[in-house]
C-alpha cells in the first residue's frame, strides 16, 4: 500500500477524496493535516473529523494546520462549498479528535518516524507544506514524492489565470514548487476534463450510505453546472497514484506568480526558453471515462457500517 500524508481543506471534493483514502486498503494513511482554504481551518478540521467519524477511522491521526496563508490575506470559498464547507449532508457530531500537535510538527514527526519514505498529497493551499520545508528541511529526505491538486496551464477558476489552491497561498506554492522535491501537479487542465457526470451521480445516489452522503454534498456543490457534471478536483490525486497510466504527464519548469494581476498563476516554460531544467511533472490529459468508472467502483466497494 502507498503510505500517505494528506493535507486538505474539506471542501466537497476533498470529502470525496477522503472517502476513498479512508476506505481503500491500497492507501496507508499516516496523517491528515488541515489548512484554511475552502473554509476556515476550524471548519476544515471539524470536517475531517466528521469524515473519520463517519468511516469509523478513529485510528487516523488528524492535526490542525495553518489559519491563514503565509503572506496574502485569507479569502474562503464558502460560496462554492457552503457555510460549513461540506454542505448537503447532515453529519453526526464527531467523537474523533485531533492530536495535540500543530500540523507542521505532526508532519515532521510522522515523516522522521517512518521507516520508508512517504507520499505527500496536498489538496488545499500549500501553506503547511511550505512551512514544513522552511522550518524542517531535514524532512525532505523522507518525502518520496508530492502530488498536488492545484494550478493550471489553461486558465483559472479564481481569476482568468489562477486556480484556487495556488491563488489562496501563492507564496507557499512557490516555495513548494522550487523545493527540488519530486512534484506532480494535477491541475484544472485535467480535473475540469473529468467531471462526475449526471448519470454517474444517479448511480452513486443508489449505492450505499457513502454514495448517499456524497450525492448530498455534490448536489449542494456550487462548482460547475449539473448539465456538464461536477468537478472532482482533489479525487484526481488518488486516481493518479493508483492509475498513473490514465494521465498524460509532461515535465516543465513551472513558475508561480506571487504579485500583480496574474497572482496565483502557474506558468510553464513549455518551450524551455528560460530554464534548462524542469521542476514539475504536469498532468495535461486524462481518461475521463476511466476516472468516472473507477470512482463509482471505489464507492461501491464501501460496506455500510
Ligand atoms: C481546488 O479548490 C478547492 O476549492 C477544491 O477543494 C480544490 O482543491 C480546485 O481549484
Ligand atoms: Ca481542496
Amino acid at each position: 500500500s502507498i503510505p500517505v500524508i494528506l493535507d486538505t481543506d474539506p471542501g466537497i471534493d476533498d470529502a470525496a477524496a477522503i472517502s476513498v483514502l479512508l476506505t481503500d486498503p491500497r492507501f496507508d494513511v499516516r496523517l491528515i493535516t488541515t489548512v484554511a482554504g475552502n473554509v476556515s481551518v476550524a471548519k476544515t478540521t471539524k470536517n475531517v473529523l466528521k469524515l473519520t467519524h463517519f468511516f469509523q477511522r478513529a485510528d487516523v491521526a488528524v492535526a490542525r494546520g495553518a489559519e491563514k496563508p503565509l503572506i496574502k490575506p485569507y479569502q474562503d470559498a464558502a460560496n462554492i462549498h457552503g457555510a460549513s464547507g461540506m454542505a448537503g449532508y447532515d453529519f453526526a457530531e464527531p467523537t474523533t479528535q485531533i492530536i495535540q500537535k500543530p500540523a507542521v510538527e505532526a508532519m515532521r514527526d510522522t515523516l522522521l518516524a517512518s521507516q520508508e519514505k512517504l507520499t505527500v498529497v496536498a489538496v488545499g493551499a500549500y501553506t503547511n507544506l511550505a512551512m514544513l520545508l522552511q522550518h524542517y528541511p531535514e524532512v525532505q529526505a523522507k518525502i518520496d514524492r508530492v502530488v498536488v491538486m492545484g494550478g493550471s496551464l489553461s486558465g483559472g477558476n479564481m481569476t482568468s489565470v489562477a486556480e484556487f489552491n495556488v491563488f489562496t497561498d501563492p507564496d507557499a506554492a512557490k516555495i513548494v514548487f522550487e523545493s527540488g522535491l519530486d512534484i506532480t501537479m494535477i491541475g484544472l487542465d485535467v480535473t475540469l476534463k473529468a467531471l462526475l457526470t449526471a448519470e454517474s451521480m444517479v448511480t452513486l445516489s443508489q449505492m450505499n450510505l457513502t454514495g448517499e452522503m456524497l450525492t448530498g454534498l455534490f448536489r449542494a456543490y456550487g462548482d460547475g453546472s449539473m448539465q456538464a457534471g461536477k468537478p472532482m478536483h482533489d479525487v484526481n490525486t488518488l486516481f493518479y497514484l493508483l492509475s498513473p497510466e490514465k494521465y498524460t504527464i509532461k515535465d516543465y519548469w513551472v513558475d508561480v506568480v506571487t504579485t500583480g494581476p496574474a497572482i496565483g498563476a502557474t506558468v510553464a516554460d513549455i518551450h524551455a526558453k528560460t530554464h534548462q531544467q524542469t521542476n514539475i511533472h504536469v498532468a495535461t490529459a486524462i481518461d475521463a471515462a476511466a476516472f468516472n468508472a473507477w470512482f463509482l467502483l471505489e464507492i461501491a466497494k464501501i460496506q455500510d457500517a
